[in-house]
């Protein structure tokens, strides 16, 4: 039988990105290995030391090859010598725009009470997927600035949603939805005070009615912050808007165990899709081999599946989960292990499990 080959751009980028990225690429080749697909990896330098360089972000030849290609790995954009947002605009949001990536998936599961900063709390509290609509929002509105710099200043970006960017997301959280034991789905926004958002809510309602077996629920963003401290074991699949899916999912990153492990998926279902940790470049840390790559490696996991090799997702899954679970990574905190011990211990269990 033909190996099947799976062609997949590694954009490093600033900070962490690359350290983490070189464990997450270890052990995406182990998966590899150990489960027999190839791997065309093509590595792209685009960073904010590539611009100091060169001036280029991602120049539109490079943009053209990826667009065809199978996936996308990113580590992470942002550097504080290049001006605020150019470099994760210019990255992360050419991709995820430009691509149309518009789902951002970010599941958020507890795998052991010790990594859950609320009290009492263990696994079968915290188990959510947050569905964050990925390509409309602020996000992609045009700053403008009135009067610019004088105390007669206006400043304004709008949160803009369309129908059908907003009924494709809700459409495919209700299926994420379907999917779980629980079936159940809430709709996170700020319909009483954004009222633009009462879109969101009517197309919710609309949709509940075709999918009458998933029973549903209904949080305005500041309410849902509230829950998810006081009782997240209330939500199971929740879906939401870009600016309020990415605050939400930094608090969700926390209840799972923090920075270290929380991961995402940009998609477009069916085409070259983007997978990348939730932290940013942490660029105190770079070099210094105390990241935790596990959040890259969750974000191999992930791909690994949207590219149809289940069995390899399932194994580094299973792996982390084990030396989670068994104390072997004794905390994901800062510098508690090192960068590269982790992605060997997660080579490791991968080996382990599979003898
Ligand atoms: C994220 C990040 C990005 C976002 C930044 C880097 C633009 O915070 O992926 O959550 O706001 O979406
Ligand atoms: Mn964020």
């Amino acid at each position: 039988m033909q190996m099947k080959t799976h062609s997949i751009a590694v954009i490093a980028g600033d900070g962490i990105g690359p350290e983490v990225v070189a464990e997450g690429l270890g052990v995406l080749r182990a998966a590899a290995d150990q489960f027999g697909f190839g791997l065309d990896l093509v590595e792209y330098p685009f960073s904010t030391n590539h611009w100091l360089k060169t001036e280029d972000i991602f120049p539109d030849e490079a943009f053209e090859t990826v667009k065809g290609m199978d996936a996308i790995l990113l580590g992470a954009i942002g550097d504080p010598r290049a001006p605020i947002g150019l470099m994760e605009r210019g990255i992360i949001g050419r991709l995820r725009w430009d691509l149309d990536l518009w789902v951002n998936l970010r599941p958020i599961k507890l795998l052991d009470e010790r990594f859950c900063p609320l009290k009492g709390k263990g696994p079968s509290d915290v188990d959510m997927l947050v569905v964050r609509e990925n390509t409309e929002d602020a996000y992609v509105q045009k700053p403008e600035f009135e009067n610019e710099g004088t105390e007669q200043e206006v400043a304004s970006q709008a949160m803009r949603y369309t129908y059908k960017g907003t009924e494709r997301i809700i459409r495919y959280a209700f299926e994420r939805a379907m999917e779980r034991p629980r079936k159940h789905l809430t709709l996170i926004d700020k319909a009483n005070a954004v009222r633009a958002q009462s879109l969101y809510t009517r197309i919710f309602a609309a949709l509940s009615e075709e999918f009458p077996e998933v029973e549903t629920a209904h949080l305005y963003v500041d309410a849902a912050c509230m829950r998810m401290i006081e009782n997240p074991g209330s939500i199971d699949v929740a879906v939401t808007t870009n600016l309020f899916g990415d605050i939400i999912t930094d608090l969700g990153a926390m209840l799972q165990g923090g920075m270290g492990v929380a991961a995402s998926a940009n998609l477009r279902p069916g085409s070259v899709s983007l997978f990348e940790a939730v932290h940013g470049s942490f660029p105190e840390a770079a070099g210094k081999d105390i990241a935790n790559p596990l959040a890259t490696i969750n974000a191999v996991t992930m791909m690994l599946g949207y590219l149809g090799e289940q069995a390899a997702a399932d194994a580094v899954e299973g792996a982390v989960a084990e030396l989670l679970t068994t104390g072997r990574i004794r905390s994901l905190a800062v510098g508690e292990h090192g960068t590269q011990e982790i992605g060997r211990m997660v080579i490791e269990a991968m080996a382990v499990q599979a003898s």
